[in-house]
């Protein structure tokens, strides 16, 4: 008797598990494949999305759609989604919580990097994790890899990326100091 309710709770919590995985966290699962389980990534050239700012995720995701936004890979990927399901998709991730992946760099870089972030803490925060507003990503314990590369874009006056202010700022860095900037806040947990 004891056993046969046991079952039955037990294949109602399965019931509900799936009753409440809607289509936003379908579309995700092929997010993740990429991004990590739950939006956090495990390889350096891959950035973790969840927990950014939805207001960010939302304007990154719809200028690749209208292709106002340069990618390698990704604005391919959002051509066939509907706007209403890449807002979807900017809600779901940025209520998962972020995840800092601390990657240490030794003393000369986190020295190195304070003074070349100088300009930078206006708007990240001195360490990268206190973003201004709401259209501002976390950069600490973010992959440095990415990061880099993501600089290396701003800074490239062809390649488009719409944030003016992010641009003019990182264009001021001084070549050698774009890698060190990337790893003194993928260094940062907070
Ligand atoms: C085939 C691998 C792949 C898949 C699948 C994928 N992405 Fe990406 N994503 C990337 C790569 C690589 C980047 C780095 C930037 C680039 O390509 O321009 C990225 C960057 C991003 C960024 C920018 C993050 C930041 O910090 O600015 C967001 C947001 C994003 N992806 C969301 C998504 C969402 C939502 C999905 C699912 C609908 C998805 N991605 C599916 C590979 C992928
Ligand atoms: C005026 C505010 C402001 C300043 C100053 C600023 N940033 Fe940003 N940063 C932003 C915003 C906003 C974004 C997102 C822009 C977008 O939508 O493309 C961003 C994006 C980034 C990214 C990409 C993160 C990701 O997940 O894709 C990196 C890395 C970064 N900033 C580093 C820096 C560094 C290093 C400096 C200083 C040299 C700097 N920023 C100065 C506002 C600023």
């Amino acid at each position: 008797m004891r056993s046969k309710l046991l079952i039955a709770l037990a294949t109602l919590g399965l019931a509900s598990l799936t009753a409440q995985a809607g289509p936003t966290e379908d579309l995700a699962r092929t997010c993740n494949a990429c991004h990590g389980l739950n939006g956090v990534s495990v390889g350096p050239s891959m950035p973790s999305i969840a927990g950014l700012p939805e207001k960010y995720l939302k304007s990154v995701l719809l200028q690749w759609k209208s292709g106002e936004r340069y990618s390698a890979t990704m604005g391919r990927h959002f051509t066939g989604y509907t706007e209403a399901e890449l807002a979807a998709l900017a809600t779901y991730f940025s209520k998962l919580p972020y995840v800092a992946v601390v990657q240490p760099a030794d003393a000369k870089v986190m020295a190195r990097g304070k003074e070349a972030t100088e300009r930078c803490e206006t708007c990240h925060g001195a360490t990268g994790g206190a973003p201004d507003d709401d259209e501002t990503p976390k950069l600490n314990g973010q992959w440095a890899q990415y990061m880099e590369l993501e600089m290396m874009k701003y800074r490239v006056e062809s390649t488009k990326m719409p944030h003016k202010k992010m641009r003019g700022n990182v264009k001021r860095l001084a070549e050698e100091d774009v890698p060190v900037a990337a790893q003194f806040y993928a260094a940062q947990p907070k």
